[in-house]
């Protein structure tokens, strides 16, 4: 039977194997998704004997994801654009292919789950760490009137807006309101915000973190409060493991029905 599996250190609550076992059941797919411990020195030889048994294809997770992008043969453009692989897919002849679905999750949740539309619109990303390199090609793809990049250490943001042909920014510098703002910043995760004006929210303003959880994240409260809606991450890991599961099995699943299920169970 083929098989796949998300490799990653910590890995034991990754949801994928669920994510991905929901995907198979709902597409009438037979395959078997596993979770694989990574480890520090031998992770890539943890990849090629998985693949080189009845293994199909990965995930890749935290912290392994350069390392894959380093051991993989062939690259499509938005991984290359990543400098990062979160799904391999084993060639017919024996290379591997690496891709990274996480920006093209987002936006797909972004436009199909919450009817936004990115093109011609003003883009705030909040953060310039390896989320927020992860989602940029995708972003560019969809031709926003602009994209700024904030970010604490503005340098790092400066180097991404040179690599992305996009505009970088202090958070203290950034004047008037976007159309959209992502939270890629892992400072929610202490539910820290960084220090953002009122005066980036107006009207139209619609907002999405890159982050989830069971109550409201810090970012969104934010956004609430001065009047704008918004989003949550988890349609993006939805997202980008259904793009992943169309790579390997070529049928693309519907994502709705599962994250208004994880919802519920995360109640
Ligand atoms: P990830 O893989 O989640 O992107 P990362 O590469 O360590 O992790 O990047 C974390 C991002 O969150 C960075 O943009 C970081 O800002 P710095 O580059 O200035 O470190 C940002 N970040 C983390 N904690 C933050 C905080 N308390 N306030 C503002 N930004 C924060």
């Amino acid at each position: 039977m083929d098989q796949y599996a998300v490799v990653g250190n910590p890995i034991a609550h990754s949801k994928s194997p669920s994510i991905h076992t929901y995907f198979a059941e709902q597409t009438q797919q037979t395959l078997t998704y596993s979770t694989l411990l990574g480890d520090d020195i031998e992770f890539e030889n943890q990849i090629r004997a998985f693949l080189a048994s009845d293994g199909k294809g990965l995930n890749v997770t935290l912290p392994f994801k350069e390392r894959a992008y380093a051991m993989c043969d062939v690259l499509s453009k938005r991984a290359e654009q990543a400098g990062a692989v979160n799904t391999i897919v084993m060639s017919e002849n024996g290379d591997l292919f690496g891709d990274n679905t996480d920006g093209i999750g987002m936006v797909r949740d972004m436009i199909d789950n919450h009817g936004q539309t990115l093109k011609g619109k003003r883009v705030l990303v909040l953060g310039a760490g390896g989320a927020v390199r992860g989602v940029l090609e995708p972003i560019l793809s969809e031709q926003p009137k602009s994209v700024t990049i904030a970010n604490r250490t503005v340098e790092k943001a400066h180097v991404l807006a040179r690599h992305f042909e996009c505009l970088a920014s202090t958070f203290e510098d950034l004047e008037g309101a976007f159309d959209i703002i992502i939270n890629g910043t892992s400072a929610s995760l202490s539910g820290r915000l960084p220090p953002l004006k009122d005066e980036l929210v107006g009207e139209q303003t619609w907002c999405y973190d890159m982050m989830y959880g069971a109550d409201r994240t810090v970012f969104l409260a934010w956004a609430h409060q001065r009047g704008a809606n918004g989003a949550d991450g988890l349609g993006m890991l939805v997202g980008q493991a259904a793009e992943a599961f169309y790579l390997w099995r070529n049928v693309r699943p519907e994502t709705a029905s599962l994250v208004a299920l994880m919802r519920k169970q995360m109640e």
